[in-house]
């Protein structure tokens, strides 16, 4: 049996419901333009996140499929990350297809680039928290900025502020262009947890269908500490328990004289 087969035979049990009805934190990589790492986030994001034992599952909303391609390169061995495609040709809603097993606790969703309108408003509207990733180069410093500019006047965002930052990637700190980003930044007061350096390690990880997680080498210890960075400022956003809890609260009002925990 392929990889992907057995993978798939793990999770077919399971019933798969709409992202928007899950009990899981949520995470878009965007960006306005293809090439910024937005693939390579995801991937390394779901990854980390599957090693951690909670069931992670990886929405490829971008028609070039890089990431669906990932999760079908991905030993079997490795801890699992479910693969959802969205068909650009299905007669399905893009909404129908926007489904993952119910027991998911982390959904990441890698989106196509150019978004922007009532698409880009409405994937942020089912998502929790936003990452951007952005390389310190003035052309992408330059888009970059047009873009989150857009996502925080999205309809969604200036409803209820969801978690943003940016992930510097192929960082080459010390350079003019680094120094910029950090400024536009700083100017907009949006986090930028962590920078990924440019490293082939990303290359070839990408390739095995791995994440920087699944190499416990030496060689990738730096990687593993930028993510943790990262990963950490995930965690401390604390969005899962906040947004379930909510969710309680509208869907199941409690019983008098009892408290939601
Ligand atoms: N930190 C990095 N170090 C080295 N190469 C990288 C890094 N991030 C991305 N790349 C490479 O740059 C290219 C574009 O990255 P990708 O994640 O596919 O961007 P996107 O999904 O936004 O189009 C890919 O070939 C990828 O392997
Ligand atoms: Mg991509």
């Amino acid at each position: 049996m392929e990889n992907k087969d057995l993978y798939s035979a793990k999770h077919n049990a399971e019933p798969l419901v709409s992202i928007q009805a899950l009990n899981a934190c949520r995470i878009l990589v965007i960006n306005g333009k293809g090439g910024a790492g937005k693939t390579t986030i995801s991937t390394n994001l779901a990854a980390w996140l599957a090693h951690r034992g909670e069931r992670t599952s990886l929405l490829d909303a971008d028609p070039q499929g890089s990431s669906n391609f990932w999760v079908k390169r991905r030993d079997a061995e490795l801890p699992p990350v479910y693969g959802i495609k969205l068909d650009a040709n299905s007669r399905t809603t893009n909404s129908f297809q926007m489904r993952a097993p119910k027991s998911t606790r982390w959904l990441v969703t890698d989106a196509p680039p150019g978004l922007c309108g009532p698409a880009l408003d409405d994937l942020v509207r089912d998502h929790d928290l936003i990452l951007v990733p952005v390389m310190p180069s003035d052309i992408d410093i330059r888009t970059s900025a047009r873009f989150i500019g857009e996502l925080l006047l999205t309809q969604n965002m200036r409803r209820n502020r969801r978690p943003l930052a940016v992930v510097a990637n192929r960082a080459k700190q010390q350079t003019n262009a680094w120094g910029r980003l950090e400024k536009f930044l700083l100017s907009l007061n949006i986090p930028y947890p962590t920078t990924l350096r440019d490293s082939q390690n990303y290359v070839r990880a990408y390739s095995e269908g791995r994440g920087i997680v699944d190499y416990p080498q030496q060689s990738h210890l730096r990687d593993r500490n930028d993510w943790e960075t990262l990963i950490r400022w995930i965690d401390a956003q604390n969005i899962s328990n906040a947004w379930w809890k909510e969710k309680l609260t509208l869907t199941t009002p409690p019983e008098k004289g009892s408290e939601l925990a």
